[in-house]
């Protein structure tokens, strides 16, 4: 596969980035690991990486705003372009020496994502997307699954923590939809559970709650994959509400139904008291 000029470099930061990180993955003791809120966590490969990610895409786009984890957001000169940036998307993980994390780069054209690339460094898997282009996996072209029904299905989604999110929402969602589907997963990894869904290895995703830069390049890779993405609720856009749900087209409907159920469920036995 040829790679467009604007993949290469997006690539090439995401490996240069990168390039400590299985030493650090090793040495994660000597991180500094702080909190920023109740089960929300950084390190200093964070913040390396960030830093890394910030000075290449800014030698080779010059200009272009940002909006990143752990810097915020940062105007450019160019106001067309912003790169959407998560450099450990699955901190937790990280920390906790599993070795499922990857960094997530998204580019952000007149406001509509165009490109995006999420990089698992320990397992060297280099997922790819452009609008219009496709979706690759180490040079693979990708296609979601072809399952129709949520009992053939394998879902993965995301649980809130401790101090965050609804939980009693996320039960009644569970409930229902391990009632149907074939199996649950839980990965860590927002930017990779999207990444998993254009590779056909979920049929579908949901999950609340998230920022932009863990799903801005991986909505563009389940798009390019021939699946659908959506927030959970209602037309508006993802990148705002944080409420994801990411399928092939068949499974769309009746995810969209059963989390739609909950929903009613949750806000009758919140009313009920
Ligand atoms: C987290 C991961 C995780 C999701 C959390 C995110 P981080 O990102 O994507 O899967 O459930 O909501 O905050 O903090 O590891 O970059
Ligand atoms: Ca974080
Ligand atoms: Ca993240
Ligand atoms: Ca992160």
């Amino acid at each position: 596969m040829a790679r467009s000029a604007l993949l290469n470099v997006m690539v090439q930061a995401a490996r240069k980035a990168t390039r400590n990180i299985r030493r650090d993955f090793g040495e994660v003791e000597n991180l500094q690991v702080s909190m920023k809120g109740p089960a929300d966590f950084v390190s200093a490969a964070d913040r390396r990486v960030e830093q890394a990610l910030h000075q290449e895409l800014e030698r080779v786009r010059p200009g272009y705003g940002f909006l990143m984890e752990e810097s915020g957001a940062i105007k450019g000169a160019d106001q067309s372009h912003r790169w959407i940036v998560d450099p450990i998307d699955g901190t937790t993980n990280f920390i906790h020496g599993i070795p499922h994390f990857a960094v997530s780069i998204a580019l952000e054209r007149h406001g509509e994502l165009v490109a995006g690339v999420i990089y698992n460094p320990i397992m060297d898997e280099l997922f790819v997307a452009e609008r219009g282009g496709g979706a690759f996996l180490n040079d693979r072209r990708l296609r979601v699954t072809q399952r129709r029904e949520l009992s053939d299905a394998v879902v993965c989604c995301g649980i809130p923590h401790r101090g965050r999110g609804d939980h009693a929402l996320f039960r009644h969602e569970l409930a229902r939809v391990q009632a149907k589907a074939t199996g649950i997963r839980r990965s860590g990894s927002a930017a990779l559970d999207l990444a998993y869904v254009a590779a056909g290895r979920y049929d579908a995703y949901w999950e609340r709650g998230l920022k932009p830069w863990d799903i801005a390049a991986g909505i563009v890779l389940v798009r390019e994959a021939g699946g659908t993405v959506s927030d959970i609720d209602s037309g508006r856009d993802m990148l705002q509400t944080g409420n994801i749900m990411a399928t092939n087209d068949a499974l769309h409907g009746e995810l969209g139904r059963e989390l739609k159920a909950a929903q009613t469920a949750s806000s009758a036995r919140q009313a009920a008291g």
